[in-house]
């Protein structure tokens, strides 16, 4: 099938979805701060019907910032981050499918006025991932997708548009479905098996690769879930594989920023994460406790949005900050530890 028809059936199958399948994905809201718990709570009924993220994470210190979330959906986190930004920001949700973007601009007026807001500090168009340079939109201090890079025939294209889109020093906080083994090139006909997530995922190691090569640091793995293969069929069809809802951080840094090892020190003023700040699945600042962190990791937080929240030294010593992790290792670790994450969502 070609890219254009793949995107075409995703397309078709996310609009008809709701009456079609009784499919669900979890918002996994235990690991959100109760802030953010609350205001899940206060999202459209219409929107929420239709959620079917990898699991919501939400960056921080975006008060005032210009967000866009890519494969946006009916609009739930755009709906959460228009809260957070506050009236100064701004926030743009693109879908390809025009269905899911109908239901989230009904929803809007609602959505705006829940938040206090005269009119709707968001805005919603219907766009391909891959075609996103195509809008002429202004650049964007942090972009987020949720569920969707897995259904994108071309990454590359996807990839190199959000980088070109995000400012230097912006973050882009990437949720979505990965795979531990290669996909069997035939199966991608499989329109179910694409649609929901499975036979278009990227393998979790190449994650790093297509993120360095379109201008991006090494990811930071903050969450993982899995997704249960039910169906006996397509778990023998998928050879088994398994597949995984990971959250990253990465960061595009800008032009010359560079700096050593240093002593960082969490001055504890990121909302919500006032005492402790996790950065990544190994990494919890606490604060006021100095943490040594390597080159890259020092580098991110003394050139983006983070820098006003830590105190950064030169450190003289030799550190190696964990980035990189793999997700299905989490996972297995969270299990041993009796933490097993519970699945975001099944194929049956
Ligand atoms: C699993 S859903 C997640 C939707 C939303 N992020 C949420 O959390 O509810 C995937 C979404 O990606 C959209 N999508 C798939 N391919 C896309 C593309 N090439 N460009 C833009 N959106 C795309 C689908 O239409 C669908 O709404």
């Amino acid at each position: 099938m070609s890219d254009h028809a793949l995107t075409t059936v995703v397309s078709g199958f996310y609009s008809e979805l709701n009456e079609k399948l009784n499919f669900k994905t979890r918002v996994n809201s235990q690991d959100l701060p109760e802030r953010i718990n609350k205001l899940i709570e206060k999202l459209s009924e219409e929107t929420m019907k239709r959620y079917y993220g990898s699991g919501i994470v939400v960056p921080e210190n975006i008060k005032g910032a210009r967000i866009l979330d890519i494969g946006c959906g009916s609009g739930s986190l755009v709906f959460i981050l228009a809260n957070l930004v506050g009236p100064k920001g701004y926030v743009v949700g693109i879908d390809v499918c025009p269905s899911q973007i109908s239901i989230a601009q009904q929803e809007s007026d609602k959505q705006a006025a829940a938040w206090g807001y005269d009119k709707p500090n968001f805005e919603f168009h219907v766009a391909n991932a891959e075609r996103l340079l195509d809008l002429g939109f202004e650049p964007f201090d942090v972009i987020v997708s949720n569920g969707v890079f897995c259904l994108i025939p071309d990454k590359e294209k996807a990839f190199k548009a959000t980088g070109d889109l995000l400012k230097p020093g912006g973050q882009f906080y990437i949720n979505d479905v990965y795979t531990d083994r290669e996909q069997p090139e035939e199966l991608k006909s499989n329109e179910k098996l694409w649609s929901l997530g499975t036979t278009g995922s990227m393998v979790w190691s190449d994650l790093k690769d297509i993120a360095v090569k379109n201008g991006f640091t090494v990811p930071y793995l903050t969450q993982a879930a899995p997704v249960d293969i039910k169906n006996e069929e397509y778990k023998k069809l998928l050879n088994n594989a398994k597949y995984t809802c990971a959250a990253w951080r990465l960061f595009k840094l800008p032009p010359g920023a560079k700096r050593g090892p240093a002593t960082v020190t969490y001055l504890g003023t990121i909302e919500d994460y006032e005492e402790t700040f996790p950065w990544d699945v190994d990494l919890m600042f606490m604060k006021g406790q100095p943490v040594n962190v390597d080159a890259e990791l020092a580098t991110i937080l003394a050139f983006t949005t983070f820098k006003k929240n830590f105190d950064i030294k030169d450190y003289n010593g030799t550190v190696t900050t964990k980035r990189n992790q793999d997700p299905f290792k989490r996972m297995a670790d969270l299990a041993n530890e009796g933490r097993a994450p519970e699945p975001i969502y099944s194929v049956e």
